[in-house]
């Protein structure tokens, strides 16, 4: 059984998860609302959450996975990308755990443990698939041939499509993190109401900076009465840019590498408009598609182990080479 670590951002997460895939626990507690008065993650501030948080939620994992740490063969722990200070926090946690009890220590990329969340069970997704990866700091097209890897088809220029829901839901005043409220507000809307740009790059990448910008303008020139008249309007109308972006490029990449299947993961993922958009396409479960210990334990079997002292120098990394 893998016991699996989490800390790249402002979740601190432990799992068991074994070595068929099915998940004893997973246990995430997150920061949110710690980070919400300062309108975005405080990276020395998750540092030190994550420094109080990381013993009760590896305790808690265990405990609700009726396991001991006996019963673990491997760690596996979130190597990078993230805040150096975040993954530190569960890299250190993780090589002393592997340390103390003479276990193998599987380091994982956090874009790796996405991924993996599709290779779960029950009703596990295998390769070969077209995977777009939606989350708060990444935005990438990925051709994914096997368990243990995948080949970047395109990115983001500049934000990340989640960064891009938390950028407009501050403009909204919908408050931090704010993907799940537009998503929510955005029912109550008309999506077609404003005519928010779709950024036109060559490829198969994604640029969300111009649509922001147009939601910044437009909300500027509103009065504050009505703004609160139209913000489910607005909401809509950027969601639909936003999702539209996503869904167009990810088709073309699609047809493109004559992908036969497409699979949607990351905290995008969650949304219920590009869920909605795309019926055919494999979606990590929902639980799953936020920053959770789960998906890094999957990740960590299709990863080659290390051994004792060789862990101890392993470092994080802050971006993907
Ligand atoms: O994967 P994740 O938990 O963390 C990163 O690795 O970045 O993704 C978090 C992002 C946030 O930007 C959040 O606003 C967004 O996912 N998100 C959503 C929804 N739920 C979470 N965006 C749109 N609609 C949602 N329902
Ligand atoms: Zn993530």
């Amino acid at each position: 059984m893998i016991l699996a670590l989490e800390t790249s951002c402002d979740e601190t997460a432990a799992a068991l998860v074994e070595e068929d895939g099915t998940i004893r626990s997973s246990v995430v507690s997150s920061q949110a609302d710690l980070h919400a008065r300062y309108g975005g993650v405080v990276p020395e501030v998750a540092s030190r959450r994550h420094l109080e948080l990381v013993v009760p939620v590896i305790r808690e994992a265990l405990e609700q996975g009726n396991a001991s740490l006996d019963d673990v063969t491997r760690i596996g722990v979130t190597r990078g990308p993230g805040l150096i200070g975040a993954l530190l926090v569960g890299l250190s946690a993780a090589k002393a755990l592997a340390w103390a009890r003479r276990l193998p220590l599987a380091p994982v990329d956090h874009l790796h443990g996405h991924v993996a969340s599709l290779f779960l069970e029950p009703g596990p997704v295998d390769p070969p698939f077209l995977c777009l990866l939606a989350s708060g700091g990444h935005t990438l097209l990925l051709d994914v041939q096997a368990h243990d890897g995948f080949r970047v088809l395109g990115t983001t220029l500049d934000d990340a499509a989640g960064e891009a829901f938390d950028k407009g839901a501050r403009l909204l005043g919908l408050g931090y993190p704010g993907g799940a409220a537009i998503d929510r507000l955005a029912r109550e809307g008309e999506p077609t109401a404003y005519d928010f740009p779709r950024a036109r790059v060559p490829g198969l990448d994604f640029s969300f900076s111009g649509v922001k910008t147009a939601l910044l303008y437009t909300v500027r020139d509103l009065t504050p009465k009505e703004l609160e008249r139209r913000r489910a309007d607005l909401a809509a109308s950027y969601q639909r840019a936003i999702v539209g972006a996503l869904v167009d490029r990810t088709r073309a990449a699609a047809e493109e590498t004559g992908a036969g299947r497409i699979a949607v993961v990351g905290g995008v993922a969650a949304n219920s408009e590009l869920r909605a958009a795309l019926p055919d396409a494999a979606l990590a479960p929902l639980e799953l598609c936020t920053d959770n210990a789960a998906m890094i334990g999957s990740a960590a079997r299709f990863v080659e182990p290390v051994a004792y002292p060789q862990y101890l120098a392993l470092d994080a990394y802050a971006t993907s080479s």
